[in-house]
């Protein structure tokens, strides 16, 4: 049994491991805005996110609302995204974008098989590791989304979808690796539908994608890793979500459209 030392000092060490994981929030904006809106929005987002500490903020435009995002966040603490990247380095891919290309750009973090891809575009584990690679090799940060089916969940195989996800999307990296990596954990029922899982819902599911990377990686690296919450959070239950041990952050779709929705989310997440 464990002493009430040792517990006491687990605990501790849990909140210490909390801490030290910097709040990242990122903006999915999926198929909407124009490059001219997406400036608009980002110079209206920048003087009232300005001087937010102790959070990364991300937004992910269309691809070809990167460059106008880019120029509008420069000098801000908002880094542009891309939703998506394919591992080769140029060629026959037609609708791909690569590495260097999002580089050049200014793109500093990916969203990688987000349950959209996977539900319309084909994406596998096998397609989101490769990408995953390509990611990292070019320094860039990889946002990696898994998340289980209302299907799925009812039929008790959550733990074992998300272990399949992690294990096959994060196959073959590294410790080092994993320092640029994040999951988002988006149950593909809360997603765009209004439906959240609650936060202990949320809470227990993302502690068991942590043992899981805990199992591939060690426990010292699982615990430095970012794990987002995704799917219908808003700016009422950003606070208590982000407050739950294993929740560092969120993938945000719908309430990252409009500057002052975003920016209520945000600043619940780390009140
Ligand atoms: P939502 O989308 O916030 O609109 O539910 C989240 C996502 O798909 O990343």
């Amino acid at each position: 049994m464990l002493s009430v030392y040792r517990a006491g000092q687990l605990l501790l060490n849990l909140e210490k491991n909390k801490m030290s994981r910097t709040v990242f929030i990122a903006g999915n904006w999926k198929m909407n805005k124009t490059a001219a809106e997406a400036k608009a929005m980002i110079e209206e987002l920048k003087p009232l996110v300005a001087g937010l500490k102790d959070v990364e903020i991300g937004i992910a435009p269309t691809f070809t609302s990167i460059g106008a995002a880019v120029e509008a966040a420069k000098g801000s603490n908002i880094k542009i995204g891309s939703q998506n990247i394919h591992w080769a380095e140029n060629g026959a891919f037609t609708g791909e974008i690569s590495a260097d290309m999002l580089k050049e750009a200014g793109v500093q973090f990916v969203i990688i098989g987000h349950s959209e891809r996977r539900q319309y575009f084909g994406e596998t584990d096998e397609t989101v590791n490769s990408r995953t690679k390509a990611c990292l090799a070019a320094n860039l940060q990889a946002v990696v989304c898994i998340g289980e089916t209302l299907e799925e969940r009812e039929g008790d195989k959550t733990e074992t979808v998300l272990e399949t996800q992690l294990k096959g999307g994060l196959a073959g990296l590294s410790n080092e690796d994993m320092a640029d990596v994040v999951i988002a954990y988006e149950p593909v029922w809360a997603i765009g539908t209004g439906k959240t899982a609650t936060k202990e819902m949320a809470q227990d599911t993302q502690a068991f994608c942590r043992k899981v990377l805990t199992d591939m990686f060690g426990v010292e690296t699982a615990q430095t890793v970012r794990i987002q919450y995704g799917g219908s959070m808003n700016a009422g239950n950003s606070a208590e979500l982000v407050a739950q041990e294993d929740i560092d952050g969120g993938l945000i779709g719908g309430a990252s459209l409009s500057a002052d929705t975003f920016v209520e989310l945000i600043k619940n997440a780390i009140s």
